[in-house]
């Protein structure tokens, strides 16, 4: 009800007649979650590149923490054997250097966006050759300026089992613990995650959990948990979120929210009974706002972003960052995933790098206090 009568506010139609971005607002999300934790964004080459200037003044001035979307996974930062492609992710580290940004990998060992050339390989020490040269190289090229790392990235099932990825198959559970000392030892100052989605989700938390506490066990370091957070305005659960936030930080780690973003979309997932690998392409029922967002699904967005961030509030003595996967919903991947060609707006700025409604809602939980 609340943002039904603000949607009609002066503010919110001042945003939506085009008043520009920093004109419509005298604070930013950095600063007004200074003392609680970080606010991060991904970037893709073109953020990292500087290419759109109202992007980059978007950028400096609401994050003061930044994951590259895709530049430092292996496949493009270790696309031959051989052969490392250092020069965007050096980009991105020296950009975040410049604008004093707290600067995050990702991702050291994954089992997705692989180089080729690791299908092809086949002996389990060929794995551990691949995956030590490429942690010793790529952590080690970056030691002292990378805060953190995700230093494995889905290493779990829904069902809380370990994924059956190449690191798995021919090295054994044992090579999260390898990966992370590895890590450990190429970069003994970051901060090192390890990172997942829908482990707030109680059987595949229990596998995460598991996961820690071996790795604890050893002796080997590991300082927080990624929850990524790709999550739906329809679905949000935050009693399990809340649940997850409480039982991975009784393990004495940070717990950081990396990938947030609300899809508004329908999800395939959702549809009971549909086949998965249906093709929803280019059906309109998956596709319902491209002419732009109804009111009803902003103002729904904007209590759930709400919702959340006031969750995050009340445990952010755990919380050590939140991270939007995304500069704005233009550039978001859930335009692409898990249907291609879709209209989606999950962020808290739009197309134009105006800020939605949802980012006032998040705002003016910090000045109502
Ligand atoms: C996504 C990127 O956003 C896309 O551009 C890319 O095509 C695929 O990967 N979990 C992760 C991220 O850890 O690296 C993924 O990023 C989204 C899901």
């Amino acid at each position: 009800m609340k943002y039904q009568n603000q949607l009609k506010s002066l503010s919110w139609a001042a945003i939506a007649l085009g008043m520009s971005y920093p004109a419509y607002s005298q604070t930013s999300l950095k600063s007004a979650y200074q003392k609680d934790f970080l606010i991060g964004t991904a970037l893709g080459t073109s953020h990292i590149e500087e290419r759109n200037e109202t992007a980059n003044l978007l950028i400096k001035r609401e994050f003061n923490a930044i994951t590259p979307e895709n530049i430092m996974k292996s496949e493009v930062i270790h696309p031959e054997i051989n052969r490392y492609n250092f020069d965007p992710a050096d980009k991105f580290v020296e950009y975040g250097q410049k604008n004093n940004m707290y600067i995050v990998g990702h991702t050291l060992v994954w089992h997705s966006q692989l180089p080729r050339f690791v299908s092809k390989i086949n002996s389990p020490d060929s794995v551990r050759l691949f995956m030590t040269e490429h942690i010793k190289t790529v952590a080690g090229r970056y030691a002292g300026k990378i805060n953190s790392w995700d230093v494995v990235n889905e290493a779990l099932n829904e069902d809380g089992t370990l994924r059956k990825s190449v690191f798995l198959n021919k090295l054994g559970e044992g090579y999260i613990k390898e990966a992370f000392e590895l890590a450990a030892k190429a970069d003994p100052k970051a901060a090192l995650y390890y990172n997942d989605y829908n482990i707030e989700q109680p059987a595949k938390r229990k596998g995460a959990i598991d996961i820690i506490k071996k790795l604890q066990a050893s002796g080997t370091k590991i300082d927080g948990v990624g929850i990524q957070g790709h999550w739906s305005i329809n679905t949000l659960n935050l009693k399990v979120i809340e649940d997850a936030i409480v039982e991975f930080s009784q393990l004495g780690i940070k717990v950081a929210f990396t990938e947030l973003d609300l899809t508004v979309l329908p999800n395939p997932w959702d549809l009971r009974g549909a086949d998965v690998n249906q093709n929803f392409e280019g059906s309109p029922k998956m596709n319902p706002y491209t002419a732009g967002l109804p009111d009803s699904v902003q103002v729904t967005l904007a209590q759930k972003y709400e919702d959340l961030f006031k969750l995050f509030l009340k445990h952010k003595d755990k919380i050590s960052r939140v991270t939007f996967w995304g500069v704005n919903d233009g550039h978001s991947w859930l335009n692409g995933f898990p249907i291609r060609g879709r209209t989606n707006y999950p962020l808290l700025f739009d197309r134009e790098f105006k800020p939605k409604l949802a980012y006032k809602s998040v705002l003016e939980l910090k000045s109502a206090k």
